[in-house]
């Protein structure tokens, strides 16, 4: 058995999917906020149900998708304990092992790119293989003068802990900037042109006369992936124009909405208010008034629902625009792009029912329908 590995070619990012044959329970090493779509496709294309997706640390070169994957394909997020990931359902620490069908994938601490960088071990009866994020890359390493690095920290994570592997292990590193795609724990204790041979002093000037640029992304990129990708770039300004879906979404639906324009215009009749979420969600959490339900997804299991088609197309019966909400603003894209290919205008409401998560895992606090005070209701 071996991983999955997909490329992001714009931060030269590698993603792993790694499954269990028999169940098709899947977990996900690393994923690219752009390579959602594809990533998806993978899971799709393999029959793959995904139950984990896991940092290796808090990255600085490319947003995660972890907190989509969790909204779109029902995954659990983990993220070791000391990157500051609030919003990561398990918070690793070293040992820890993460189940998918009867597979495990165990994390080791390897401090020094970041101070709570992880790597993760997978075992298979044909031989184990680890996923060393940015602290052992081929025939190098990650780097160590920004985001609590350290190059003392990362010389003994290398020496200690991931040489400590057997060397048939197979290195699956984070990134790789020459198109190779692994190596072995034998061949980077032997040839690692940083680490190999070198002893702690030595490694440390080396890595201290680096003098490398600031990554293009880390202002963004950090902040981001501190609440697993999860963001809205509205900064909580009062947004009363729609403004059209951008990026990678350009197109595929009519644009996005401030849960205010939202409710402007439900109430003066242009639009139809349109609750996305499931059924237990509306019941449990609190529902719109006068919304229209139709689930995008349905608990149990998160399965599509075959009634969403008729449900938003009577929606919009009257030639109305469709307004769509869900939790946080991501269900009601891929619903809203959905609405579009049945030929009817759907807009996605940003920021969603409850908002983002906030540093402590609470949503409500930041952005939502209801943390503006727009009317709902509580069954
Ligand atoms: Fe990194």
């Amino acid at each position: 058995m071996k991983p999955i590995q997909l490329f992001d070619p714009a931060s030269s990012t590698y993603t792993y999917v790694l499954f269990d044959q028999a169940t098709r329970d899947a977990l996900i090493i690393d994923p690219v906020d752009e390579q959602i779509e594809r990533d998806l496709a993978t899971l799709r294309e393999y029959g793959l149900q995904l139950v984990w997706a896991v940092e290796t640390h808090a990255h600085a070169d490319h947003i995660t998708s972890a907190g989509k994957l969790a909204e779109l394909a029902g995954a659990k997020t983990a993220a070791p304990v000391g990157c500051g990931i609030g919003t990561a359902g398990v918070q690793l620490q070293h040992g820890d092992i993460l189940r998918f069908g009867g597979q495990t994938l165990r994390a080791l601490h390897t401090p020094g790119h970041t101070a709570g960088s992880m790597s993760f071990v997978w075992q298979t009866p044909e031989g184990g293989h680890v996923f060393t994020g940015d602290t052992l890359l081929i025939n190098g390493c990650g780097r160590t003068d920004f985001q609590s690095g350290s190059a003392h920290d990362l010389y003994r994570s290398l020496t200690e802990v991931l040489f400590a592997l057997p060397d048939a292990t197979t290195v699956w590193p984070g990134h790789d900037y020459q198109g190779r795609t692994h190596s072995s724990i034998g061949q980077e204790k032997a040839g690692n042109a940083r680490v190999a041979g070198k002893t702690e002093a030595e490694f440390v000037a080396i890595m201290d006369a680096l003098g490398l640029p600031k990554p293009r992304r880390i202002d963004e990129a950090v902040p981001a992936n501190l609440t697993s990708g999860i963001r809205h770039d509205a900064d909580g300004a009062l947004l009363m124009q729609p403004r059209p879906a951008a990026g990678v979404h350009a197109g595929s639906y009519a644009g996005d909405v401030s849960p205010q324009l939202a409710w402007q215009w439900v109430q003066s009749g242009e639009a139809v208010l349109v609750d996305v979420r499931t059924d237990a969600e509306r019941e449990w959490v609190g529902f719109v008034p006068g919304a229209v339900p139709a689930a995008w997804k349905q608990w149990p299991g998160m399965a599509l629902n075959p009634q969403f088609d008729d449900a938003v197309r009577q929606a919009a019966a009257d030639g109305q625009k469709l307004v769509l909400l869900c939790r946080s603003g991501v269900r009601s894209i891929a619903a809203a792009k959905r609405a579009t290919e049945l030929g009817l205008l759907a807009y996605n409401i940003l920021e969603g029912f409850e908002g983002d998560p906030d540093a402590g895992a609470q949503r409500g606090h930041q952005g939502g329908w209801r943390h503006h005070g727009l009317p709902w209701r509580q069954n």
